[in-house]
């Protein structure tokens, strides 16, 4: 057996704990999810979080050293997601993350939660080629760029406003169709006819997105229209979404010919959305990296996989204790090419 890894993830409402050893193979991965604590106030209630991850972090970790078979001292490394995400939620984790990594003894990584998302990618297809066009679509960022390497990335483009997970969340809301809004939107989605002529925001410019005009664009329709059909709306919305995000994947796939396409974040677990990328992909003749559904939205996993990437490009070691919650962290992007 190689090095085993600890990885623990509290950014949002997922409390989140993982095994992953040296090869990049998963061990386990739990995922206790808040949503229900959440569901009656239509969104993540910050302090309902905090808490939350306080009582459950701990029985995660027991839950996931459990499925690995393992102790806690076979492990020799820990990572935890240091930002972006809620403060509160973040610091539980990164409490959490030290106190087990000074009590073993080894060292500790802080991992950028969508570094963590990108290198999902690698539970696609360990050996995932490179350079790859990369959508990072998810409740708090849409984001398009160019993996060179792992780790290299250059900015194309992200959302001047809602993300996309965002934009079905609250689309979902004004349906009654309950938080989190991906999977019954999709679902709804499924149903319906794609007969609404909502607009495609930014479609012609570039590589940046805006979703907030779509969402306002449905919010009219709805209250103009009291006899609307809820699956048509789902279906014409989620149509609009995808047709946003595939045209732009697709001038990005024209402009630099990468060999691999990949999508990833919460909403990299539409089958709309896999199915369009899917029929890209064919016609362009690229490879497409999607992770397996249930690892699309957050998990420990992803960050125990950018957490060796890490640890590996510091020749094993950690960060050291002096770091903390970085609720609005940036992915950093490559010098010189951005
Ligand atoms: O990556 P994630 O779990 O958390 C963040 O880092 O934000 O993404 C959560 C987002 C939510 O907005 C949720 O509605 C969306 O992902 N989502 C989906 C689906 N499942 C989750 N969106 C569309 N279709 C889905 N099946
Ligand atoms: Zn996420």
């Amino acid at each position: 057996m190689g090095k085993l890894l600890l990885a623990i993830e509290t950014s949002c409402d997922e409390t989140a704990a993982a095994v992953v050893g040296d090869d990049l193979v998963v061990r386990s991965s739990v995922v206790a999810s808040q949503v229900d604590l959440h569901a009656a106030y239509g969104g993540v209630v910050p302090e309902i979080a905090s808490r939350a991850h306080v009582s459950l972090v701990m029985p995660v970790v027991a839950e996931a050293l459990r499925e690995a078979g393992i102790a806690l001292p076979d492990i020799e490394a820990v990572a935890v997601t240091k930002g972006p995400g809620l403060i509160g939620a973040l610091l539980v984790g990164i409490a959490a993350a030290k106190s087990l990594a000074m009590s073993l003894s080894v060292p500790v990584v802080a991992v950028n939660h969508l570094e963590g998302h990108l290198a999902s990618v690698l539970l696609a297809d360990p050996e995932a080629p490179y350079p790859q066009l990369s959508l990072l679509v998810s409740g708090g960022h849409c984001i398009l760029a160019r993996a060179l390497s792992p780790g290299v990335y250059q900015r194309l483009g992200s959302t001047k406003d809602d993300s996309v997970g965002e934009a079905y969340d609250k689309v979902s809301r004004l349906l009654g169709l309950g938080y989190p809004g991906g999977p019954p939107v999709d679902r709804m989605a499924a149903e319906g006819h794609d007969v609404l002529a909502f607009p495609r925001p930014m479609l012609q410019e570039g590589y940046d997105f805006s979703f907030s005009g779509l969402k306002t664009a449905v919010v009219n329709y709805v209250r103009a229209n009291p006899g609307y059909s809820v699956a048509d709306v789902a279906c014409s919305f989620a149509g609009a979404c995808m047709d946003v995000l595939v045209t732009k994947l697709a001038r990005a796939l024209d402009e630099f010919h990468d060999p691999a396409v990949s999508v990833v974040g919460g909403v990299a677990a539409s089958p709309i959305l896999r199915q369009r990328v899917q029929e890209l992909a064919a016609e362009t003749g690229s490879r497409v990296l999607l992770p397996p559904q249930k690892m699309a939205t957050d998990n420990a996993a992803m960050i125990g996989l950018a957490g060796w990437l890490r640890l590996s490009a510091r020749d094993g070691e950690g960060d050291g204790l002096g770091f903390g919650p970085l609720p609005s962290l940036p992915l950093s992007w490559a010098p010189n090419l951005n």
